[in-house]
């Protein structure tokens, strides 16, 4: 079974073949033109995919060595992200499909980052635990099987994302905050500033990012501005070590309480170097094992969504041609008809 999966939720244009669960291909234009911006200009990113698409699964198909008539389904993110982002995606898939008279599927960009695991690594398997952490997500899941997902412990504010990305506006820095932080905070001290882990009272499994944004930013405040750039290596190491200790906090508590050995870690979060080193610490006090994907499926990626569309092609199931673009689709109302 070959399946095209295809990705324009946010400011990554993607395509990617898998066949019989094996990736053939994978390609991802990441739209830079939004740095100016310092965010992902909506529209902006609608036009951008609308240029790039067509070439962009050509491309994917040509690397594959594949024609359009070895497909036999089309699987296409339909939510979350921005709704004109995602109907240019979903119209092309919905066209190839038709097109070619095979099985279109919807896929939730969620389940596809809980996926992002088992591209490189077919033989992961159920149960496992998934903390996923995007720019707009930061859920820890319990995975029992495809399409059997139990919500431990999520953000109450701000993703883990994007405290990176307004910490690093904050800062003055460019968008994507992530990286930037992660490039400065190689040359500081993680202990220069103070930044603590915050709580929520009502569940011990979830997190909230808002309250570090805002001590990041009374810190930077009562610094003057020539001297903040000398601050900004400290700064960053202190406030992406306090993140990362957050998302490691409610991690092994949702360990301990799902008595889960297998975890997975997704979305663009996990490509964070000083993450997944001090998740390896964690993996060793736990006696767990810790998986992260290989860089390139941390961020938004369509092998992904071939891959979670793959496995809703074994279970039988494809999406209705009605499926429509749904900007704020949750994981628990994963569309199956
Ligand atoms: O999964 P993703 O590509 O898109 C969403 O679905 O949101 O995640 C993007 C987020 C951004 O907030 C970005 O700042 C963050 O992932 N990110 C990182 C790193 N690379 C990307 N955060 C920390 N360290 C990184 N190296
Ligand atoms: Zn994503």
């Amino acid at each position: 079974m070959t399946v095209l999966g295809i990705e324009t939720s946010c400011d990554e244009t993607s395509a990617s073949i898998i066949k019989d669960g094996k990736l053939l291909s994978n390609v991802v234009l990441t739209q830079e033109i939004h740095r100016k911006y310092g965010g992902v200009v909506p529209e902006v990113a609608s036009r951008e995919h609308e240029h790039q698409i067509i070439s962009i699964v050509d491309s994917a198909m040509k690397r594959a060595s594949i024609s359009k008539t070895d497909l036999n389904a089309v699987a296409v993110t339909y939510g979350a992200g921005l709704f004109g982002a995602l109907l240019v995606g979903l119209n092309v898939a919905k066209g190839i499909a038709i097109g070619l008279g095979i099985p279109f599927l919807g896929v939730n960009h969620m389940e596809g980052h809980l996926f992002a695991n088992m591209i490189d690594n077919p033989e992961f398997d159920y149960p496992f635990l998934c903390l996923l952490v995007s720019g707009g997500h930061t859920q820890i899941w319990k995975v029992e099987k495809f399409g059997d997902y139990q919500l431990v412990g999520q953000t109450r504010d701000d993703a883990a994302g994007e405290a990176f990305d307004k910490g690093a506006r904050i800062l003055g820095l460019n968008y994507p905050g992530g990286p930037e932080i992660e490039k400065n905070a190689q040359n500081g001290d993680t202990k220069a500033f103070h930044f603590t882990i915050p709580k929520v009272k009502a569940s011990e499994f979830d997190f909230s990012f808002s309250g570090l944004k805002t001590a990041l930013l009374y810190t930077v405040r009562k610094i003057s501005d020539n001297e903040l750039k000398d601050h900004v290596p400290n700064l960053c190491a202190s406030f992406q070590e306090v993140i990362i200790d957050t998302l490691l906090d409610k991690l092994e508590k949702s360990i301990d309480h799902t008595g889960l050995s297998k975890i997975a870690v997704a979305g663009g979060v996990a490509a964070n170097q000083r993450f997944r080193q001090k998740a390896q610490n964690l993996e060793q006090k736990l006696g767990v094992n810790i998986y992260f994907p290989d860089l390139k499926y941390c961020t938004d990626n369509a092998a992904m969504i071939a891959m979670a569309g793959y496995e809703r092609l074994k279970n039988g199931e494809m999406s209705s041609l009605n499926l429509r673009a749904v900007p704020n689709l949750m994981l628990d109302t994963v569309c199956h008809d």
